[in-house]
Formats: C-alpha cells, sequence, structure tokens
C-alpha cells in the first residue's frame, strides 16, 4: 500500500510504480474515520514544498497510525531537497513511526516563480532508472536514510532565513484567478485543501487551508490562475505525462 499526495501528478506516477494499491492522504485525510493502516511495506509518496512534505502530509504522518513492519518514505523533488530526507524523518519520529526507508527522487520542478514549464519537461531526470532502484530497494526491504549533502544543509539554512524575512514568516496566498476565468470549476476540483469556490461565474480563494501546492494553476484550462509573484514563463503549466486531470481530481477533490 502506498499513500501519495500530489498537486501535478508526479508523485502519483512515482506511487502507481512501486504498488498497484494507491490511497490519496487528502481524501483518507477529510474521513476521520480512516486512522488507521496495516500491510507489510507502507509507502508514501509526496511532493517536497521549500523541503518540507505538505501540511496535509505533516498532518498525516501525525494523526493516521501506519501499523507495517516497513514504512518507506519517498519525497519527490525538482532541484533541491534540502534537507527534507532529515525533516520527515523528525516529524515520523515525533509521531512514533521509524521509516526503514527514506530516499528522494528527482522529477520535474513545478514552482512555477523559478521554473518555466515548457523548459523542465524537456530535462530527462532518469526518473524510470530512479524508480527501478528505488522499487528494487523496497522489494529487498532495504533499510536506507539518504544521506544529506552539505551543500543542502546550506540551501536549507539559507532558506530559512529567507522565510523568516517574509511577513508571518510564510508566502501569502499566491494564486488568483485572473479575467480570463470562465468558472469552469476544474481549479476547484484538483484543490486538495478545498479553498476555491465558483462564486458569479468565476473561482474565488480562501487560503485557510491553502498547501501551496499550485494544483489549481497547474489544471486551469483557460491558464487563467495567475501568480501573485512574477513568473518565468506565466504561459506554461504542467501536468505528469502519465497522469491525467481525471486522476488529479480523483486525487485531491474535496468538495464531493
Ligand atoms: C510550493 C512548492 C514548493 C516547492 N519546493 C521545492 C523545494 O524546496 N525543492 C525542490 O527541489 N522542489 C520543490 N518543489 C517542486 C516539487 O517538489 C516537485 O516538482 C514535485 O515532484 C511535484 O510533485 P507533484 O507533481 O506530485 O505535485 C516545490 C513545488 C511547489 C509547488
Amino acid at each position: 500500500m502506498v499513500f501519495y499526495f500530489t498537486a501535478t501528478g508526479n508523485s502519483l506516477y512515482a506511487a502507481r510504480q512501486l504498488d498497484a494499491n494507491v490511497m490519496s492522504i487528502p481524501q483518507v485525510m477529510r474521513r476521520s474515520c480512516l486512522r488507521r493502516f496495516a500491510d507489510e511495506a507502507i509507502g508514501v509518496v509526496y511532493p517536497i514544498f521549500g523541503h518540507r512534505p505538505p501540511e496535509l502530509v505533516q498532518r498525516f504522518l501525525r494523526e493516521v497510525e501506519l501499523d507495517t513492519p516497513y514504512l518507506y518514505i519517498v519525497p519527490t523533488y525538482g532541484r533541491r531537497p534540502g534537507t527534507a530526507v532529515e525533516i520527515v524523518r523528525d516529524i515520523c519520529r515525533s509521531a512514533g513511526k521509524s521509516p526503514a526507508y527514506i530516499r528522494t527522487l528527482l522529477m520535474a520542478d513545478n514552482y512555477l516563480p523559478a521554473f518555466d514549464m515548457d523548459e523542465e519537461r524537456g530535462i530527462d531526470k532518469h526518473v524510470d532508472e530512479q524508480l527501478a532502484a528505488i522499487k528494487a530497494d523496497v522489494a529487498a526491504r532495504r533499510r536506507f536514510t539518504e544521506p544529506v549533502m552539505d551543500s543542502e544543509r546550506k540551501a536549507h539554512a539559507e532558506f530559512l532565513r529567507y522565510e523568516a524575512s517574509l511577513p508571518e514568516g510564510r508566502l501569502p496566498g499566491l494564486v488568483y484567478a485572473t479575467d480570463s476565468c470562465i468558472g469552469c470549476g476544474v481549479c476547484a476540483r484538483v484543490c486538495p485543501g478545498g479553498c476555491i469556490r465558483i462564486e458569479d461565474g468565476r473561482a474565488h480563494f480562501d487560503y485557510t487551508n491553502c498547501q501551496g501546492c499550485l494544483a489549481c494553476a497547474h489544471a486551469c484550462t483557460q491558464k487563467a490562475i495567475a501568480l501573485t509573484v512574477p513568473e518565468p514563463n506565466p504561459g506554461a503549466r504542467y501536468r505528469n505525462s502519465h497522469v491525467t486531470i481525471q486522476d488529479i481530481v480523483y486525487a485531491n477533490n474535496q468538495l464531493r
């Protein structure tokens, strides 16, 4: 069994390669009755956001009991993992969980303020080779925690300084609907936080539960969800080529 969080499909694609039985973390978290799972091996796959797991994944790791002799964790990322491995290990430990295996997976970087998605899509990051290695490790029940490189530790310290300089210690709501919004509601259905409602024919955001995942901006058919910060290519959006928009809706929809 593998639990996943995804905004643009990378982590779902990875989860599917690792196990046929995949379960969406946002869907588990909206049903308070599902708080214990047991299996021979349990995986958790999610995108790194500022070196951390998304808030919903952190809550999942803290609140949900995972009864398994082999807990493995695969954070996906695009450029800099920072200290992601140690951060998730510490979250697990504080929740009484001991991951047997933590290894990051380099994929396309979907962070729109920093990257042009048309360029990202074209970079071969050897995802299937990395996945084959992780799959073999998991099959062999290998115990391993990826070491954090000094350069990544420095990058994380720098990131923390930057974060501390932001008002309220975090980026404000990053997204808004432009006049091109036609109120189709796709953004509302791919939002894992249930933050978007359609009113008067356009999308409105309540950032209270916003995960900052950018699923809404990437999924908008009109490219009508813009960022409040500059981006290298506002016309380029991303979805993992193995994953459909229906898959993302199934994973994240909080409206049903
Ligand atoms: C808000 C946000 C923050 C991110 N922070 C990082 C980061 O710190 N380091 C990194 O390498 N990638 C970062 N990324 C890129 C994602 O971790 C990466 O593209 C991931 O594979 C996306 O997975 P998904 O398609 O399952 O959502 C960030 C993406 C977003 C949207």
